[in-house]
């Protein structure tokens, strides 16, 4: 059994199916800091993974409950390669991402563009309230994905997309924005990171803690 709420059944056919997500549009709660799930390596995924449209429609709601742009599997608990991002949000400043709702499935960056700038940004993460880091990273990137039908793409990315994949992204290899700033920053957060493992905080969104 993967947690209390993600029961894995394995029945004799040797098919896994994941009995969480039945009911449609459910909002998951967040893992927070200091849950394993969010350092280890996600693993791709194919068509016949169970329940995975309405896995999406519940990523998306939840991501929309929590004032989000990004969430990838790791953040609700699944170790799997699965993001999703909403841009729509910005668009009153960044009118080019209207509408823009994407799932990327089985994504990978391919290669930096080494030429490009690089650019520093303010970034925070819903397994992270309360922490706002700079981080500096590559603004054109070559990434790879399926769509959520299953449909191949290979692609460069540019802007803020790019930022917002190279942060999602990095969630399926067990990365966190906080692995990318300063080791004095790091030190500096240290304090809040602690609070993050005990519970110590507060953000508008379910919310589950590492277990003790
Ligand atoms: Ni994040």
């Amino acid at each position: 059994m993967r947690q209390d709420t993600a029961m894995v059944l394995n029945n004799s056919h040797g098919i896994i199916a994941h009995c969480i997500f039945l009911e449609r549009n459910m909002i998951l709660p967040i893992y927070t800091y200091g849950n394993p799930v969010l350092r280890k390596e996600a693993q791709d995924i194919d068509a016949s993974y169970p329940e995975l449209q309405t896995l999406i429609a519940n990523m998306y709601e939840t991501l929309k409950e929590s004032d989000g742009i990004g969430l990838a599997a790791p953040q609700i608990g699944l170790d799997i390669r699965l993001v999703i991002i909403d841009l729509d949000v910005l668009s009153e400043d960044l009118p080019e991402y209207k509408d823009y709702r994407h799932a990327f499935i089985n994504p990978y960056i391919l290669e930096y563009d080494e030429d490009s700038k690089k650019e520093t940004m303010e970034e925070g993460c819903l397994s992270l309230p309360g922490i706002h880091e700079s981080v500096t990273r590559p603004t054109r990137i070559h990434v790879k994905y399926l769509d959520e039908n299953f449909q191949e793409h290979d692609e460069w990315v540019e802007g803020y997309l790019a930022r917002v994949m190279q942060h999602e992204f990095d969630h399926l290899g067990g990365k966190m924005f906080i692995d990318r700033i300063s080791p004095m920053r790091r030190q500096l957060i240290r304090g809040k990171l602690k609070n993050l493992l005990l519970g110590k905080f507060r953000c508008a969104y379910r919310t589950r803690l590492p277990r003790k």
